[in-house]
């Protein structure tokens, strides 16, 4: 892997999976620039970044990828040759109680972004030319649902079910047009389940890990036999990166894990590691006890699952995290960090912009959080 320079605009990085990307890219790259663009929504949250400084390799800005006028300034000031593109709404369960957000964010939001790069196209800067590059980050759920056999490849036929899995079909279909109507260097990435730290606890994994640290129930939907394909999120950082590098323009990799559980068998598998690291319960009983059945998710996809041979063929990429392995390393970060979970669930984790930038009017401005 090349440390060419590169001026990077990464979309959503106080999230889960970007603040992930950021940190590696923190590690493995000291000649790389991020611009971190996020609106900070109830997922972003600034504590994902704690330790990252402002500076010559790293900005913050607080905006809307939905703000054309923020965009322009940022592609004009900024020269970027590579955006990756991870912010979105991106919880199926809220997608279901109201999907408007999730098409204004993620199909009106990447338009918005896709129009920005289009009309500063990509700079090619740096001593050595950096390949330009636009990364729309996207999901497996854009090819629907499976049955007990069968995996989704590059080819598969795009059947969403969820708002949200309509609204990143919509937005990859939209990113794939860029690329065959005005040669942007698009490029896709369609991702499995990942898991990992910084997760919010909404998702199943860091839902269930903070439910049975607590005693209290958890709530498994349906019969839960629905199939997942876990990846590590460093894994996931990893395939993107190798995209950027040493990726086709207008071509689409799927990301798996390789790593196929029955949702019973994750929280299964928290319950017993919590055991073993924390003890059972005050009751004496085994954490499994609290695994509760409740109404399934409508439209719940039944099992997901990721051929991932294109990207291995073509970059050498492979998950290296193992199920066992990744979840122990998941557990324990969760379990060293308890205070960042408590924050979320008990809303503190708000006041830190609130505190850093409502006093700037920075929502009001749609923009100026760049310090
Ligand atoms: P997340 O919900 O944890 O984070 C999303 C981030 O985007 C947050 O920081 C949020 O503040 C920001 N954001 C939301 N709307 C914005 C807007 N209008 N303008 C600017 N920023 C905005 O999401 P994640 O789990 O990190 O997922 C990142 C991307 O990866 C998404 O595009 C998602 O569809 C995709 N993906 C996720 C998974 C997964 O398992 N988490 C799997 C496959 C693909
Ligand atoms: P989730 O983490 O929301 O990811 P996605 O829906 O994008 O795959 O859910 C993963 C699986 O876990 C999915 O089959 C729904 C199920 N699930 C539960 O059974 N209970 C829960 O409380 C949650 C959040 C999810």
């Amino acid at each position: 892997m090349s440390d060419t320079r590169r001026t990077l605009l990464v979309t959503g990085g106080c999230g889960f999976i970007g603040a992930n990307f950021i940190r590696l890219l923190q590690r493995r790259f000291p000649s790389w620039r991020v611009v971190n663009l996020d609106k900070l929504t109830y997922a972003g949250n600034l504590q994902n970044l704690a330790g990252i400084a402002e500076g010559e390799r790293y900005r913050l800005v607080r905006g809307d990828i939905c703000d054309a006028e923020l965009l322009d300034s940022l592609f004009a000031s900024e020269g970027f040759d590579t955006v990756v593109h991870f912010a979105a709404e991106s919880h199926v369960d809220r997608s279901i109680v109201g999907p408007g957000e999730f098409i204004r964010t993620n199909i009106h939001g990447t338009f918005t972004l896709l129009e920005a790069a289009r009309r500063h196209h990509l700079a090619t800067k740096g001593s050595e030319k950096a390949r330009p590059c636009f990364l729309h980050v996207s999901t497996d759920e854009v090819y629907g649902s499976l049955g007990a056999t069968g995996l989704f490849s590059e080819e598969t036929a795009y059947d969403p079910r969820s708002p949200y899995s309509a609204s990143k079909a919509a937005s990859d279909h939209l990113a794939s047009s860029y690329f065959h109507t005005y040669g942007l260097p698009v490029r896709i990435t369609n991702c499995s389940n990942n898991y990992g730290p910084y997760q919010f606890p909404e998702k199943l994994i860091p839902l269930m890990f903070n439910n049975a640290l607590q005693g209290k129930p958890l709530p498994v939907y349906g019969d839960g036999r629905n199939v997942r394909d876990w990846l590590y999120v460093e894994d996931h950082c990893e395939a993107v990166v190798e995209v950027v590098e040493g990726g086709r323009d207008g071509e689409t990799y799927n990301v798996g894990g390789n790593n196929e559980r029955q949702n019973l068998e994750v929280v299964t598998l928290i319950c017993d590691l919590l055991d073993r690291k924390v003890g059972p319960l005050p009751s004496g009983q085994p954490r499994r006890s609290l695994i509760t059945h409740v109404a399934d998710r409508l439209g719940h996809d039944r099992r997901y699952a990721i051929d991932a041979g294109k990207i291995r063929r073509e970059l050498g990429w492979e998950p290296k995290v193992g199920f066992a392995e990744g979840m122990e390393r998941t557990v324990d970060w969760y379990l060293g960090n308890r205070r960042w979970v408590e924050d979320i669930v008990n809303g503190a984790y708000r006041f830190y912009y609130d505190e850093m930038y409502g006093k700037l009017g920075a929502a009001a401005t749609g923009g100026r959080g760049d310090l």
